[in-house]
């Protein structure tokens, strides 16, 4: 089982009030926000580094060095594809999500001869929502699928959008900002029976390791992942296509990547991507549980704090709650200088002051300030009670 070093931390009544300089964080501070990133786990990047140094042959080299560092990617891609269920499918290491997201979504565009249709959830990240904004410029109609109070897409109005040019519908799994789940399963379902040829992409970037992933029982064609939320590395991510789904690649060179994604393999990120899908992000239910006592901590100095989304459709390692009456910066910077890692949304565009897409789609108020808290195996019972005593104190002396 792999776990992570991170020194103890200071007892916060101790240091209470006073701020940290960024460079004590990681050795004291109690971080939630693994939705943003998580911390690499150390026993991945020794296994990344001796990769690194051992195995830096390229792997479309046919010498020994260049067939072992075939092996490893291999391997790593193997270990991918079982998280996926896609042992039958296709596995296209990228350098994120954000790139496996393009290449699905701009190659889904390329391979029409005529202007068509694509549906996009109300919720989904940037990395799909601009994305799909580029096919618009080439012609493509984009329209929003919207969703309700829990950030869930209603299935009625997702059909009743559908059209004979409909290609792509993209549906998110798990959000990241507040932490909603679809139905994937359910939606690819209806999708396909009214439009077979329909291609539908559901980003699992905040699922994987943690939901379950599995893309052949789901029934739906193309997925993007990404290492760095499950304590993997940064700057690598994976493309998963269905049996029989393909595309036209988005630039050419050595045909790497089944042709997908030319360029010379990372093969050390692609070994730490692959044992970060095989250790998962943590258990669920200790997930939940943490959750409950930091919302608990958070309502006893704000009643009418709620969670965002009802826990039946929530992932268990994210939560949002409302600060009735705060504003999310104000406490994020707050808990922050004491120490707390917390988010006011998708760290994506948290440092602009713009109110978040997803908020407004679900109708929260616009005068309640939200945090996110996201949780990872670097977290443990301890932290957690320490989090909470942080949270009641700083909201006390906030509200
Ligand atoms: C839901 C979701 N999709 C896509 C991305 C982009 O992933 P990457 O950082 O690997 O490009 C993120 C990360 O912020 C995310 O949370």
């Amino acid at each position: 089982m792999l776990t992570t070093t991170a020194k103890p931390e200071a007892d916060p009544s101790s240091s209470a009030g006073r701020p940290r300089s960024a460079s004590t964080h990681g050795a004291e501070g109690i971080y939630l926000d693994h939705a943003a990133t998580a911390p690499l786990d150390p026993s991945i990047a020794a296994a990344m580094n001796a990769v690194a140094s051992q195995h830096f042959g390229n792997p479309s080299s046919r010498h020994a060095l260049g067939l072992a560092a075939e092996r490893q990617l291999r391997q790593a891609r193997a270990q991918i594809a079982r998280r996926l269920g896609l042992v039958d499918g296709t596995v296209v290491f990228t350098s994120g999500a954000t790139e496996a997201l393009a290449i699905a979504i701009l190659g889904s565009g390329r391979a029409r001869r005529q202007p068509g249709h694509v549906l996009v959830s109300a919720v989904e990240h940037a990395a799909v929502r601009e994305n799909a904004l580029l096919l618009a410029r080439d012609g493509h109609e984009v329209e929003e699928i919207p969703v309700d109070a829990d950030g869930r897409i209603q299935q009625r109005e997702l059909l009743a959008r559908l059209r004979p040019e409909t290609f792509l519908v993209c549906v998110m799994h798990a959000n990241n900002e507040v932490g909603v789940v679809q139905p994937i399963g359910r939606v690819a379902r209806a999708v396909k029976r009214e439009r077979p040829r329909c291609r539908i992409l559901v980003d699992m970037v905040q699922s994987f390791g943690v939901l379950d992933t599995d893309v052949a029982a789901s029934g739906v064609d193309m997925v993007a992942v990404s290492a760095h939320k499950l304590h993997g590395p940064k700057g690598v991510g994976a493309l998963g296509l269905a049996p029989g789904v393909s595309l036209p690649p988005l630039w050419a060179g050595g045909g790497q990547e089944h042709g997908l994604r030319a360029g010379t393999e990372n093969v050390a990120g692609a070994v730490g991507f692959g044992l970060a899908a095989e250790a998962g992000k943590g258990d669920p239910e200790r997930f939940i549980a943490f959750g409950e006592r930091l919302l608990a901590a958070v309502r006893e100095v704000l009643p009418d704090a709620r969670a965002l989304v009802d826990p039946r459709h929530r992932a268990p390692h994210i939560l949002a709650v409302t600060l009735p009456g705060l504003r999310s910066e104000v406490v994020v910077n707050a808990l922050s200088e004491r120490g707390l890692w917390v988010s006011s949304g998708s760290a994506c565009h948290s440092r602009r002051s713009l109110r978040s897409r997803v908020l407004t789609a679900m109708g929260v108020d616009e005068r309640d300030g939200v945090i996110r808290l996201s949780f990872g195996r670097s977290l443990d019972d301890d932290r957690v009670d320490r989090a909470a005593e942080l949270l009641r104190a700083v909201l006390a002396e906030l509200s």
